[in-house]
């Protein structure tokens, strides 16, 4: 999933600035207790998360896809004083664990965290957004996509991760099957590509992270 040698991605991280004590505890709770850790951001794609929404300083910002809760309160951070930040997760037995976490928060009032279908949430919330992350199942992003691109104000971001897959969407060979995920997720990213409505940018930290800006 990274795709920088090792002795890079040590470099990079070390002069990164570290994560906070609650991030650290997030991070490692999470690696002991939940399956699947590895879907968590983490201090790389964290920090920058964070440097995001300190540069843009959203009002409102919309996540899909919670899990533990990791990159939740990375892009909280920059947030202004009656900013909020929606969070949507299908998984309600990761429920009492993230929500722990949000508590312990200096965020904790400016976090909504819902537990549901992203499909279904999305056309209930009456919100104009400044910055959407799309983490959520990879066969759907493009349904997600769709879904919120009304919902961004003009010049607001949609970041989308995952999408080089491991990368899967650069190595496809002639005569080869390709499976279910890397399609959607050739399919998504040219959609992305091609849609006049943005500019964008994929950048390939951690496993890919397209930037979408709303012209
Ligand atoms: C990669 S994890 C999110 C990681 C998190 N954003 C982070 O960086 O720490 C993907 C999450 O999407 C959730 N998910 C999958 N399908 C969903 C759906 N239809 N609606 C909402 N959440 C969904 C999963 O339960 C899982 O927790």
């Amino acid at each position: 999933m990274d795709f920088l040698p090792q002795n890079i991605s040590d470099y990079a991280e070390a002069h990164t600035t570290a994560e906070h004590d609650l991030l650290k505890k997030l991070n490692r709770d999470t690696h002991l207790k939940i399956l699947q850790p590895r879907m968590l951001s983490g201090h790389l794609q964290g920090r920058f998360l964070a440097e995001i929404s300190h540069l843009m300083r959203p009002r409102r910002i919309l996540e899909i896809g919670t899990y533990t809760g990791y990159s939740a309160l990375c892009l909280a951070e920059g947030l202004v004083d009656d900013g909020k930040l929606i969070t949507i997760d299908i998984n309600e037995e990761l429920e009492t664990f993230t929500r722990s976490f949000f508590e312990a928060s200096a965020f904790a009032h400016k976090i909504e965290y819902i537990i549901g279908d992203a499909a279904e949430i999305i056309p209930t919330l009456n919100e104009v957004f400044d910055l959407v992350f799309i983490d959520a199942d990879k066969m759907n992003y493009t349904k997600y996509y769709n879904l919120v691109f009304d919902l961004v104000r003009k010049g607001g971001y949609i970041l989308s991760d995952n999408v080089l897959w491991s990368g899967k969407v650069a190595n496809i060979q002639e005569g080869k099957k390709i499976d279910k995920d890397t399609r959607n997720l050739l399919d998504f990213n040219k959609m992305c590509h091609d849609d006049p409505r943005t500019e964008n940018i994929l950048l390939p930290i951690r496993d890919g992270i397209m930037i979408s800006r709303k012209i």
